[in-house]
């Protein structure tokens, strides 16, 4: 019998447990009535907030992933049975303990990468919050997924296959739409972005965006990374990469439309010209919740629709002009190879450089355009390779912010 079907808790390993992702997938867990069992938590510098997890939940694992930190923590209130962890490398230890059924991979960044990998590896279930790592490493995921031990069709999973569930809450809906026909029979797919908070701004608006407005974004509450990527617009850019793997579709059958409500979260489009879509509240719990009890439904936490409202769901396209960031996406999701990994690496220096002030909000994309057409562009890479790339298009960045 498939593990998320069975009467034990289901053993739940939340990586970046201190971030947005993570809280929302602790207030799952809470809310489970003991069906999910946090094994392990971790973070990076919030360590107070990590040992306040710790007291509540006494997981089996804690992860303090900068060493630097850990050491300057006292570490006084940790429950008695909980082992504290410490490095990047735990997670990867961790990620593969007999203990854990799934790894809720919510690390921010190319951060997130090996201890996701190591999960698939480990032939874990992911609930993948971290897109990064299908866009750093979408082709040697596929190619992991792909293998005749594993298993790309998630339903088939009994818990010894690596299972790779989107909590992106596109790429969810479109993993629930999927479900209502065969893979020839998609048209497309269509990721729906509420258009950040600068949907209506001119490009002489968009030269004056300041760091506080750029952080404010009008429906989602996240993390500070992904809310500069959904201002530019990046992040959409980098959900079509992170479509492009997950789903293996060619770029050609993925779109992007403007939805300001944030309400349907995306669609799949069929031949006969058949559109489903999957809708709710912009509540992240759903998502989680949905990827961790996949493949029931259960009562949660989330907020739910209040039908006594009038709704209004509005569709515009997207505007390529004033949101470059949705080409770079689209030309890297039709390259692959390494492409994907130098974006990333880019983006993120970027957007680091952005919140200290050192780069305009309209230079990002400007800035991720050049280092992207300046790499070597490999088509089937290594994950050596790829580090090296991350490590290179970062310091490129540093180099272009300093010039
Ligand atoms: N937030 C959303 O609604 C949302 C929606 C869809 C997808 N996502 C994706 O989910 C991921 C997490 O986003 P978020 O908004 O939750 O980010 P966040 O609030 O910034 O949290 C990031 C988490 O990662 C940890 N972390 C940061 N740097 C790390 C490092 N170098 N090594 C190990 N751990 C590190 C942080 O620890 P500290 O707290 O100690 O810094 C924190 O626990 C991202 O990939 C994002 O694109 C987020």
């Amino acid at each position: 019998m498939a593990a998320s079907l069975s009467d034990s808790p289901r053993g739940v390993a939340v990586f970046g447990s201190t971030g947005s992702i993570g809280r929302n997938a602790l207030e799952v867990i809470r809310a489970s009535r003991g069906r999910l069992r946090a094994v392990a938590i971790s973070a990076h510098h919030r360590l107070d907030r990590l040992e306040e997890q710790a007291q509540e939940l006494a997981p089996r694992f804690v992860i303090a992933t900068d060493p630097q930190a850990a050491a300057e923590h006292a570490w006084s209130g940790l429950p008695k049975n909980t082992e504290l962890l410490v490095g990047p490398e735990a997670l990867e230890r961790v990620a593969a303990d007999a203990e854990v059924d799934t790894v809720l991979a919510a690390i921010v960044g190319s951060a997130g990468l090996h201890s996701t990998l190591a999960a698939l590896r480990a032939k874990k279930r992911v609930a993948l919050a971290n897109k990064e790592t299908l866009v750093m490493a979408g082709p040697l995921v596929r190619r992991m997924l792909d293998q005749p031990t594993s298993c790309k069709n998630a339903a088939l999973a009994n818990g010894k296959v690596a299972e790779l569930i989107p909590v992106d809450s596109e790429h969810s809906a479109i993993f629930q739409s999927l479900g209502c026909g065969k893979g020839s029979e998609v048209e497309r797919i269509v990721l729906t972005a509420s258009g950040g908070p600068f949907r209506t701004w001119s490009r002489e608006q968009l030269a004056q965006v300041t760091i506080d407005e750029a952080l404010a974004h009008p429906t989602w509450d996240m993390g500070p990374k992904i809310t500069i990527d959904s201002a530019t617009m990046m992040n959409k850019a980098l959900e079509v990469i992170e479509a492009r793997w997950l789903f293996d579709l060619p770029v050609e059958k993925i779109g992007v439309v403007i939805h300001p409500q944030s309400t349907i979260h995306s669609m799949v489009e069929y031949v006969d010209g058949s559109i489903v879509a999957q809708l709710g509240p912009p509540d992240m719990r759903l998502p989680i919740q949905y990827a961790l009890d996949y493949p029931q439904r259960l009562p949660g936490p989330a907020e739910k629709l209040d039908w006594t409202r009038r709704h209004h769901l509005d569709f515009e396209p997207a505007d390529f002009d004033r949101f470059p960031a949705l080409e770079l996406g689209f030309q890297c999701a039709g390259a692959g190879g390494t492409s994907g990994a130098v974006l990333n690496a880019a983006n993120e220096a970027a957007v680091q450089s952005f919140l200290e002030g050192e780069l305009h909000f309209t230079e990002i994309v400007p800035a991720c355009r050049s280092i992207l057409e300046a790499h070597d562009h490999d088509a089937n890479p290594t994950l050596d390779q790829l580090v090296e790339l991350d490590r290179w298009a970062r310091e490129e960045i540093h180099t272009w912010v300093c010039a």
